[in-house]
């Protein structure tokens, strides 16, 4: 059986440190307790880094995807990791497979494949290890919460709630309405104090659409691919929907790999 640290394909394992890196300025007065909200956590390998990091912050994490929460919270069925046990080699990908997987291994429920159920238990599998080996054991992690940003969606519960509110590779793998509905809830649960922040991080089109970087053209295509309505935003078009929910653009700042990290403040 792999454990965690033998599967490092994902992005947030290639980006972790430059997250953790810019965080650092943000979170530099360890001595005020803070509430962060992550929305769409995915396997948790950025609520891992940031709550080690910085312990003085409370980690939310959520997510939409419910195999997540099912592997989560009733572990993987036996008859999944029997399946694993037996044919312990990966199966053998295709070119578009591999790319997929490089590129966001999410995706990979809609890609059709002979191996969909191998890769899917492949990926429980790798969550609940990576969860139960560096998340479980954080006293700063509460438990994820299971969130899909939709239109209407809310957290009745967290009313002004949060000094952060973290977002990493969503709005682009998503519906377009996604992007709006994101920053309603981030209006309701977001603190009404000068200092809380939300974070909206990834890659981005430049203004107009073009996207410059070849790597985000190769990503655009795989997203347009996988649905029209994926695909990089313009950061324009985000500052937009912020303001109309009350929020305004504090920063862009450019990250490794043609991402970027946009920081937006109650106006
Ligand atoms: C590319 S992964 C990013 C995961 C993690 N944030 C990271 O950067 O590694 C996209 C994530 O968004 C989640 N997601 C997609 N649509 C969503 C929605 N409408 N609401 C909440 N999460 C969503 C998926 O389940 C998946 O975990």
């Amino acid at each position: 059986m792999p454990s965690p640290g033998d599967i490092q394909y994902t992005g947030a394992q290639r980006n972790k440190e430059d997250i953790v890196d810019f965080f650092a300025s943000y979170f530099a007065d360890k001595s005020r307790p803070l509430e962060a909200l992550e929305i769409a956590s995915g396997d948790g390998t950025h609520v891992a880094c940031l709550a080690e990091a910085f312990t003085h912050v409370t980690w939310t994490p959520s997510e939409a995807d419910e195999a997540i929460f099912d592997a989560l919270r009733y572990g993987l069925s036996t008859i999944e990791v029997q399946r694993y046990k037996k044919s312990p080699k990966p199966p053998k990908r295709s070119s578009q497979f591999v790319e997929a997987f490089d590129i966001c291994p999410y995706l990979i429920l809609n890609i059709h494949s002979s191996h969909i159920e191998e890769i899917r238990s492949l990926r429980l599998m790798w969550i609940l290890l990576y969860y139960r080996s560096r998340v479980n054991d954080l006293a700063n992690v509460k438990p994820m919460l299971e969130l899909k940003i939709d239109t209407g969606c809310d957290l009745p519960n967290h009313r002004n709630a949060f000094d952060i509110i973290f977002n990493a590779n969503m709005i682009q793998i998503a519906e377009f309405s996604c992007k709006e509905a994101l920053f309603a809830l981030v209006a309701k649960t977001l603190k009404t104090g000068s200092g809380s922040r939300m974070f909206l991080y990834g890659s981005f089109a430049d203004e107009g659409g073009a996207i410059a970087a070849e790597s985000n053209r190769k990503f655009q295509a795989f997203l347009k691919a996988l649905n029209p309505n994926f695909g990089l935003r313009e950061v324009g078009a985000v500052v937009a929907v912020a303001e109309k929910n009350g929020l305004v653009l504090e920063a862009d700042r450019d990250m490794p790999a043609n991402n970027k990290m946009l920081v937006f403040k109650r106006a």
